[in-house]
């Protein structure tokens, strides 16, 4: 068992901002004073470099971190392929599906599985060899990971506890994240989940892309939506640890195991901007209309991973949180609509203000491309009639959506699961014509 267990949540220590370049060291003076790579490090420590973006990008999106360990990352056994019954890597091969797709929340498993065997691959799009688009995945787990330790080659992963709280234990720190809160795990590092609660169920992206910033705010202002101090990313911390471990890798949509001798988590010091971060989504300052009409999803857009066109992004983060809807002589749910991006959503808590019944907390649904979809009939009902002249405030709520650029092709276990919703467009048949061409006013 990781050590990082028996740390209580309450002297877990944070750094605040995002995408900062923080300093931060486990012991006294770990850190080399003036210089990256002394010809001694303090402690007897190794240099070593991560990076995560290309070593001649932009200023403002280089990312890289020094870490000062124990042992270098080098020293590990020989990577074999490694099987996995639920995760995809590849999707350019899968059919395309046209229809919404919709799925009830899939159960916890019977038997122990740990957060990676717990991986199930929902869909994805584009190609981490081609580091584009991204992988979608639910996660169902029973067990800590124990002496086992993961990296992802192929992206940085987005996690949305939506049960059970996870403790990430990573070279960089130890952090913590319950249901509607998020996890930040950046490309490469190298972490173990614990699970605080026994059991955890919740969604992941895997970013194959540029990795998530915050948005610009344009008009917005320098304030709002997800505020940068609100991000924590953990302080140095490090088990000094011998024993027969396990290294699990993904890359080029596989995974891979190696033998190591010792725990990874072994980096006493660190400094840079390339580490994993928590938020908590209830801290989303969310704006909206005070006046008519019911704003683009993209006001509630957290994080995005932008593509290589200016405004294109390859990934948006965009949630759904409480709030008030002001506008008047409007119909307040999320309008009927088909768009050029397609669309996975979750649900973290309580209920979706678009959809009555049927997408429950831990479910999901899929629209591609040009889908057209929007509130049921029960939800188009209800807003039909209420009264715009009072404020309305949804309470018990908070959805998320992974939206892509491209087209998220499902996997075969996705669309085999019991708890795919074979009824699902049934939720819009009793949307009737309600046309009265004899009277504009009906
Ligand atoms: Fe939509």
């Amino acid at each position: 068992m990781c050590s990082a267990s028996a740390i209580g949540t309450e002297s877990l220590q944070y750094l605040g901002g995002f995408g900062n370049h923080f300093a931060t060291e486990a012991l006294p003076a770990a850190l080399p004073e003036g210089r990256n790579s002394p010809q001694h490090c303090p402690y007897g420590l190794y240099a070593e470099q991560l990076s995560g973006t290309a070593f001649t990008a932009p200023r403002h999106a280089s990312r890289r971190t020094w870490l000062y360990r124990i042992r270098p990352a080098a020293v590990q056994g020989a990577l074999r392929p490694l099987s996995h019954p639920g995760l995809v890597g590849r999707f350019g091969e899968l059919p395309a599906v046209a229809d919404p797709l919709r799925w009830s929340a899939p159960p916890l498993p019977s038997e122990p599985q740990d957060f990676i065997d717990g991986l199930l691959t929902v869909g994805g799009t584009g190609s981490s060899d081609a580091h584009t688009g991204c992988a979608i995945h639910w996660y169902l787990a029973n067990r800590p990971m124990r002496d086992r330790f993961f990296y992802d080659a192929d992206g940085e992963l987005l996690i949305v506890p939506q049960l059970g709280r996870l403790r990430v234990a990573s070279e960089l720190g130890v952090l913590e994240a319950g249901p509607r809160e998020i996890l930040l795990v950046p490309r490469g590092v190298r972490f173990c989940v614990e699970l605080p609660d026994g059991q955890a169920r919740g969604y992941v992206c895997e970013n194959f892309g540029a990795p998530f910033k915050l948005p610009d705010l344009g008009p917005i202002g320098s304030n709002g939506l997800a505020n940068p101090r609100d991000f924590q990313t953990p302080v140095a911390w490090y088990e000094d640890r011998d024993g027969e471990m396990e290294l699990v890798a993904k890359l080029g949509g596989e995974l891979w195991s190696a033998p190591l001798d010792h725990s990874p988590l072994d980096v006493v010091a660190w400094h840079g901007n390339h580490a994993p971060c928590k938020y908590d989504l209830r801290r989303f300052n969310a704006m909206g209309s005070i006046s008519y009409d019911h704003p683009d999803p993209s006001i509630f857009l957290v994080l995005h991973s932008v593509s290589d066109t200016p405004g294109v992004d390859s990934v948006d983060f965009v949630i759904f949180p409480p709030r008030w809807l002001l506008s008047q002589d409007t119909f307040r749910p999320p309008w009927f609509h088909r768009n050029i991006a397609s669309e996975f959503m979750g649900l973290i808590h309580g209920a979706y203000d678009a959809k009555a019944s049927g997408f429950e907390p831990g479910g999901a649904s899929l629209h591609n491309c040009m889908i057209g979809h929007g509130p049921d009939a029960a939800t188009f009902e209800r807003a039909s009639r209420a009264d715009t002249r009072v404020p309305q405030q949804i309470t018990d709520t908070m959805a998320f959506m992974f939206e892509t650029r491209t087209l998220i092709r499902p996997t075969l276990r996705a669309l085999e699961l019991p708890q795919r919703q074979a009824d699902y467009t049934r939720c819009w048949r009793g949307l009737a014509k309600r046309f009265t061409p004899h009277a504009a006013q009906p």
